[in-house]
């Protein structure tokens, strides 16, 4: 089935689910990460600005953390308002992303056939992975990612037992067959339904979801992914989302 994409009009089915019900542990104590604030403005308003921002997106779903639904509603209905005519709906997540996004997945609309899932740690993802996404999906993948080639050499080892032990080499894969993959990661919405489900029934947890389409046997592609849309895991990663902001407003692309 193939779903048309163009600006946003009466025959455009794309939702986002964005996961932002996560603690943040690897940042460090604080506000959970989502509403950690990068250039003044919260990690999450950043995100969905962006998916509101993207003719391929009606509605988006926020999967909130189980306390802060009602904070993270008024921050949102502030910071997004009429500028940006997504619609916008706050949910409570879970104990793990999957869950979360299973949430989300759940209060979407009927009528939606394209689903774009979107970590709120990832705030600075150009709109154009965004679209290119939605596109992908809407020619006719079932599951679509955006990806990075790798900068380093992986080594996959032996995991030592106790933490500064030296871990044995047991390959190099071979780094140009390899992607660091990104978000948003973009479904079909039968497709994604279908595999939420299976993984709940078998008790299968995935680091992201067209991991689960993977596992069922599904077809995922990769597409282009973009070096700002990296994800504020730790401390550093919240330096270099300050200066690429930085560098936006500088050169007065905000
Ligand atoms: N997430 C979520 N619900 C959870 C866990 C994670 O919605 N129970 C979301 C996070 O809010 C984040 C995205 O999934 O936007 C990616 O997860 P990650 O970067 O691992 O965020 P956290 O789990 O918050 O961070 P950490 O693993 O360091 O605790
Ligand atoms: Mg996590």
């Amino acid at each position: 089935m193939t779903v048309p994409i163009s600006p946003k009009g009466p025959n455009l089915n794309a939702a986002a689910v964005v996961p932002a019900a996560g603690r943040g542990e690897r940042l460090g104590p604080g506000a959970p990460k989502a509403l950690r604030e990068l250039g003044g403005v919260p990690i999450l308003v950043h995100a969905v600005r962006v998916l509101a921002r993207s003719r391929a997106v009606e509605t988006v779903v926020v999967v909130a953390p189980k306390d802060g639904v009602a904070e993270v509603r008024a921050l949102l209905a502030d910071a997004i308002g009429e500028r940006e005519s997504a619609a916008l709906v706050v949910v409570p997540g879970g104990d793990t992303r999957q869950e979360s996004v299973r949430a989300g997945l759940a209060v979407l609309p009927a009528d939606v056939d394209v689903v774009l899932v979107h970590d709120a740690a990832r705030p600075l993802v150009p709109v154009d992975v965004v679209d290119s996404v939605a596109r992908a999906v809407a020619d006719g993948a079932e599951a679509v990612v955006p990806a990075v080639p790798l900068a380093d050499t992986v080594k996959q080892v032996t995991p030592a037992a106790a933490a500064g032990l030296p871990e044995p080499v047991v390959a190099t894969p071979d780094r140009a067959t390899l992607r660091a993959v990104q978000t948003p990661q973009g479904f079909r919405r039968d497709v994604l339904d279908r595999v939420h489900a299976k993984a709940l029934e078998e008790g299968v947890d995935a680091t992201d979801d067209a991991g689960l389409v993977e596992r069922f046997g599904g077809r995922v592609v990769v597409v282009p992914g973009h070096e700002e849309a990296f994800k504020v895991t730790r401390p550093l990663d919240l330096v270099l989302a300050e200066a690429v902001l930085a560098r936006r407003r500088s050169r007065d692309e905000f």
